[in-house]
């Protein structure tokens, strides 16, 4: 969405102790004139490094003809008078054009190499962008929402404020929250392209046109600061290999005296009566998987210090057990049969698992189906719900 990304001019900037010139924003001068400094300042830097300078253009939002002959012809002189220097130019997916743009420069010149750097930022990426994770969020978010809708308005959700569901997946909780509490603007970003292409057609089919759905990097987004009342971020910050600098994203938008609420798991707390034992085994190894791909899905009770670190005050932290009882035991049957599919299926294949231990880790899975399903059973998934308020 233009109106979310940044709007102000752009920035340069010159790291010495990692050789990374990085631009951001708006480049779009009438003349080379108007970037001459900058244009000097590149140079600079270049006379300076060794061996490798990285320029990051990752958060480049737009940039003219004139602009990128002047960069380009910087590094194109380097090229000829410097044999011992190589140029990293390190873009992002979220602003397409800058790779196809650079692609063509490192064609012209070996010293120069282009990096997508979210074409592979953590090590699960794969199947939580592919469309394996569509039927997870789909039937999950159902049946969460019975209780973030209680809970939501004690972390700073309420009628006309202006929020932004960060890491949105499919898009299901902006609808909801949207329906519910009806607020003046919701922005909802994912890197999943399979999974916002879900979320649209859904708002098309609901005549839903105002949520602004955005393709982006939650790590490094182009919203600008201090955009939003409640910023929501919902079992994301457990897939992130480094959550904090998610947070630190999520508290950059939000507005002072705003609020960022999170939603994580600690998964070898899901349970389940009768058969507990093999659910418990079964969990303890779903941590073990995920934690494999670096992914913290035991993050839940760790929400309060993530936030406390992030720099947010006032926080909330609270918990709650999505179970079998909460209403057709069925709809948690289809979570279970659904984190089966990917879990011992994708995940434990790609880790390399052999098929006594997938048998095993399967059998956990159907026995917390069966306890959800006995007349007499119990089954549980236990959810940590936290805020924190940005400071004034
Ligand atoms: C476990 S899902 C949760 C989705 C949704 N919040 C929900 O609760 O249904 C995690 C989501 O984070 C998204 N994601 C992962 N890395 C991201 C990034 N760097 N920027 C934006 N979204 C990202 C994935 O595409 C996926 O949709």
């Amino acid at each position: 969405m233009s109106s979310a990304v940044l709007s102000e001019p752009y920035r340069a900037e010159f790291d010495p102790n990692s050789q990374e010139f990085s631009l951001a924003g708006v480049i779009r001068p009438h003349s080379v004139d108007e970037i001459a400094a900058t244009v000097t300042q590149l140079k600079q830097a270049i006379d300076e490094a060794r061996g490798i300078l990285y320029f990051n253009v990752k958060r480049l939002a737009q940039m003219n003809n004139t602009a990128f002959h002047a960069f380009a012809r910087a590094f194109i002189d380097a090229c000829r008078t410097r044999s011992d220097i190589r140029f990293v130019i390190v873009t992002s997916s979220v602003v397409g054009w800058t790779e196809r743009m650079f692609r063509h420069l490192g064609n012209i010149e070996p010293q120069i190499t282009v990096e997508v750097y979210d074409s592979k930022f953590y090590p699960g990426q794969t199947f939580v962008e592919d469309t394996s994770f569509i039927p997870i969020l789909r039937t999950q978010t159902k049946m969460t929402w019975r209780h973030e809708r209680a809970i939501l308005p004690r972390h700073g959700m309420r009628p006309g404020i202006h929020m932004a569901d960060i890491c949105c997946g499919i898009g299901d909780f902006a609808v909801l929250a949207r329906k519910e509490f009806e607020p003046a603007r919701i922005v909802a970003l994912d890197h999943s392209k399979a999974s916002l292409a879900y979320a649209r057609d859904v708002a098309t089919n609901f005549g839903i046109t105002d949520i602004e759905y955005t393709y982006g990097d939650a790590s490094e987004m182009l919203l600008e600061d201090n955009q939003f009342d409640l910023v929501t971020c919902r079992h994301s910050l457990q897939i992130f290999n480094q959550p904090d600098l998610l947070l630190k994203e999520l508290y950059r938008i939000c507005k002072p005296g705003g609020r960022v609420y999170i939603t994580n798991e600690k998964n070898s707390h899901c349970l389940g009566e009768p058969r507990a034992q093999s659910i418990r085994w079964t969990y303890d190894e779903v941590a073990k998987l995920f934690a494999h791909f670096e992914m913290d899905v035991e993050l839940g009770p760790k929400s309060r210090r993530y936030l406390t670190d992030a720099g947010f005050d006032d926080i909330r932290v609270e918990s709650f057990m999505v179970t079998n009882l909460d209403g057709d035991p069925q709809d948690f049957a289809d979570i279970i049969t659904a984190w089966e599919n990917v879990y011992a299926g994708e995940m434990a294949v790609k880790r390399g698992d052999p098929p006594e231990f997938i048998e095993r880790f399967r059998q956990g899975f159907r026995d917390h189906i069966f306890a959800a399903l006995h007349p007499k059973g119990y089954a549980g998934w236990p959810i940590w719900a936290a805020s924190g308020r940005k400071p004034l």
